[in-house]
């Protein structure tokens, strides 16, 4: 499919969306879908979540991670906060055609801005990841997203994100001083990215922390 310039410009038809043609607008699109998915599981596990924590996937897009998500947390502990309305349309119809999901009863969340606003209400969560979402941001949404995401985290909150090059010194100075930081700059040796379906080239480190310190 075609590039766009912004995430919600990407529709799909109903003939896309059986064919699943939605895959082929993120990074390694159907072949590399459920490996990539996958791998971003065994990355949440190995930073410490496990089914009992509540977590909030940040741009969850139709679900490529979030299917390994649901299925490993707890009923209810599953959150997608998603921009582009056809993902979210999507991601709804996974849950909604899979009993398994189906049974975790997760959120899926429409937000209309795409400066990580988060509706008055919204609970926190003790875990959050933005998986290849902040890279493809200008820095005022990121900005946004590090004051908003205090609304939903508490004392103890650990939010990841992956790509973090564009974490420089001089945008880590206009980040609340709530926020430890935190970055992984090596591939895990057990989780490797190139076991996983990236090529040497697509860097997805550093992976960043921020841990809420009160
Ligand atoms: C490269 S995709 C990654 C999707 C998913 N995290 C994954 O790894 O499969 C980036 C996703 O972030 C979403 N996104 C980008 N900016 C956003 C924003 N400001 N608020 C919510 N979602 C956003 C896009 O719509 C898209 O679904």
């Amino acid at each position: 499919m075609d590039q766009v310039n912004d995430w919600d410009e990407y529709t799909f038809t109903e003939e896309q969306i059986k064919n699943e043609d939605y895959k082929a607008t993120i990074g390694g699109g159907k072949e590399q879908w459920d490996k990539r998915g996958m791998y971003q599981l065994l990355c949440m596990a190995h930073f410490g979540m496990t089914p009992e924590h509540t977590f909030i996937d940040i741009g969850c897009g139709p679900l490529r991670a979030g299917d390994y998500f649901i299925r490993y947390l707890e009923k209810e502990n599953y959150t997608g906060y998603e921009y582009n309305r056809d993902y979210t349309v999507i991601a709804k119809r996974i849950i909604e055609a899979n009993n398994q999901l189906k049974s975790k009863n997760p959120t899926i969340y429409h937000t209309v801005s795409n400066m990580f606003e988060f509706s008055i209400g919204f609970p926190t969560f003790d875990y959050g990841l933005a998986f290849s979402v902040l890279n493809h941001c200008t820095d005022e949404q990121r900005i946004a997203f590090f004051n908003n995401i205090k609304s939903i985290t508490h004392p103890g909150s650990r939010i990841f994100f992956s790509h973090g090059f564009w974490l420089t010194d001089e945008l880590k100075e206009q980040i609340p001083d709530i926020w430890a930081v935190f970055r992984y700059e090596e591939n895990h040796p057990s989780i490797s990215t190139e076991s996983f379906g990236w090529k040497p080239h697509e860097i997805i480190y550093p992976f960043i922390e921020f841990e809420r310190m009160n």
